[in-house]
């Protein structure tokens, strides 16, 4: 090991962001795994095997808070970690708190893991954890907080880093969504009711979906995406000062942008045209951060043909800009009267989910496990270039059905008396194409594994042809 990593490691805390690091990629194939099964229930009802626990309305939920909150955040918390190390050149501000969140994290996902099943819900999307886990979603986010925004406060150096601000945005507007949305009066341990009722009800549970949507899985990756994709091209950031202009603009655009969840509902008509307007306002900055990171790569295009952990990067890019396209698209009234109750959104979700999201954290993490366990590189780039293709190939397939499921469902409840049920279930079905992303997330843990249980510094940097 070189002198530099050794320094490096007593200096900063990686532990935690080891922990992490190795909890995505399991979680990763948890929560995908679980959306696998799920897409093959819709094709096969019967594998419920007529066991509540295993219902389709059940493990729906179990999916998205595996994915977003199990697999998402845990990249989230890995990399926030350590970008907030690495730019501001100190330790994390407590090991012991950083630890808490760790421990406390996993032991919220598991209590998911257990009530979810068990039908144990607050009937709120991506909200649907019942009060005591609420409490305690709440606690460990504050500890977060404190260790994040304290680590920025010890910092060594004036300047605080763009994903620093993304990542800031993302952990005190979570905090908030969550405490807001979940204000609920308990009638037992596991019950328990909103404070908020009707239109009202909707408009805060809304206002916090789009948010999750924004800030979590959104404005965290963007953090991530700052750091990790010039690193990785070894390139400075196409434009510094428009990563700044596109901090100020998400943050101020997405806030509004909830409505567009209700079109044609109860709510206010002029909150839904707002909703949409700013929406389609939302595409430019979005569109801004995602031609700065893909720009990053000027000069260095070529590195592209061998390094497919930059490819991982730069292809979450394009989804990136594939999904804020659509979404803009789809928050218009008229579109969203075709899209809405269809495959389309499935669609669009996983083009922003698999594509941007999990593409991006993929990248990151292979960026990350060789620098935490003291190697140059991966076991094997081979490997991580077959996880690459099968993960693209999955993701294409799976978007593409679900555009042409979800326009021909949009159509036919527009014709009149037509009973077209099995029309689409063909493509519907290659929605269980996604078998291929998890089996590349087993190559990837396959991969990770050898690489941790290399000897350290074994794994020399590979000869790169010019
Ligand atoms: C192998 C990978 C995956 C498969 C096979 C898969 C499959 C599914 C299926 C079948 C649904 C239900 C769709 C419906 O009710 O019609 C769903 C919903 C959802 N999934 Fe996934 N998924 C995968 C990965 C992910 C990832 C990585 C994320 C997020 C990071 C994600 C986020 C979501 C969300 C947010 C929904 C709810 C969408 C909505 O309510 O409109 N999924 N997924
Ligand atoms: C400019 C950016 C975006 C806009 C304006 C936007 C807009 C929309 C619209 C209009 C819908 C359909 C609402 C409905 O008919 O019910 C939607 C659904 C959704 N979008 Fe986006 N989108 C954007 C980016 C993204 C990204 C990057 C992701 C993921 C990383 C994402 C995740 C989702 C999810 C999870 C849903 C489904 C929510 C649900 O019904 O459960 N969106 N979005």
């Amino acid at each position: 090991m070189s002198q530099t990593t050794v320094a490096s490691q007593t200096e900063y805390n990686y532990k935690v962001v080891r922990q992490f690091a190795i909890m995505t990629v399991i979680w990763g194939i948890v929560g995908m795994g679980a959306g696998v099964f799920i897409a093959a229930q819709l094709v096969w009802p019967a594998l419920n095997f007529d066991i509540p626990w295993l219902t389709y309305s059940r493990l729906r939920p179990l999916h998205t808070n595996a994915v977003i909150f199990a697999f998402g955040t845990s990249a989230l918390f890995a990399t926030s970690y350590y970008v907030v190390q690495r730019t501001c050149q100190t330790r994390l501000f407590s090991d012991k708190l950083a630890s808490f969140t760790f421990w406390g994290w996993q032991l919220i996902i598991l209590l998911a893991a257990i009530t979810l099943p068990l039908g144990f819900t607050s009937g709120k999307e991506y909200a649907e954890l019942e009060w005591p886990i609420d409490i305690l979603i709440t606690v460990v986010w504050v500890a977060y907080a404190v260790v994040f925004f304290g680590t920025l406060i010890k910092r060594k150096v004036s300047h605080i880093y763009v994903a620093n601000w993304f990542y800031g945005g993302f952990i005190i507007t979570v905090a908030v969504l969550h405490i807001v949305n979940s204000m609920a009066i308990p009638v037992s341990l596991t019950k328990s009711y909103s404070i908020y009722a009707g239109a009202v009800d909707a408009m805060v549970q809304w206002w916090y979906g789009h948010n999750a949507v924004g800030f979590l899985l959104t404005a965290g990756f963007l953090g991530m995406m700052y750091y990790f994709v010039p690193k990785q091209a070894g390139r400075p950031v196409y434009s510094y000062r428009l990563s700044v202009v596109h901090f100020w603009a998400l943050v101020s655009l997405y806030i509004w942008a909830g409505p567009h969840h209700l079109h044609y509902t109860a709510l206010p008509d002029w909150t839904q045209s707002l909703g949409m307007v700013m929406s389609v306002i939302l595409f430019v900055p979005s569109w801004g951060g995602m031609i700065n990171g893909i720009m990053t790569l000027s000069g260095a295009w070529h590195k592209l043909r061998h390094d497919p952990i930059l490819r991982f990067l730069v292809v979450s890019l394009s989804f990136y800009g594939m999904s804020t396209f659509e979404g803009p698209m789809m928050a218009i009234k008229s579109v969203n009267a075709l899209s809405h109750y269809t495959d389309w959104t499935v669609g669009h979700v996983h083009s922003g989910a698999l594509g941007w999201v999990a593409m991006v954290s993929i990248g990151a993490v292979y960026h990350l496990i060789p620098n935490l366990f003291g190697q140059a590189r991966m076991y094997s780039t081979k490997l991580i270039n077959t996880h690459f293709w099968l993960h693209t190939v999955g993701v294409v397939l799976y978007i593409v059905a679900m555009w042409i499921s979800g326009v021909m469902q949009g159509l036919m409840w527009r014709a009149v008396n037509s009973d077209g049920t099995l029309m689409y279930s063909f493509v519907q079905s290659l929605e269980a194409s996604c078998v291929f992303i998890v089996v590349g997330m087993f190559i990837m843990l396959y991969n990770v594994v050898k690489t941790v249980a290399a000897e350290k510094g074994a794994l020399q940097a590979e000869a790169q042809p010019a």
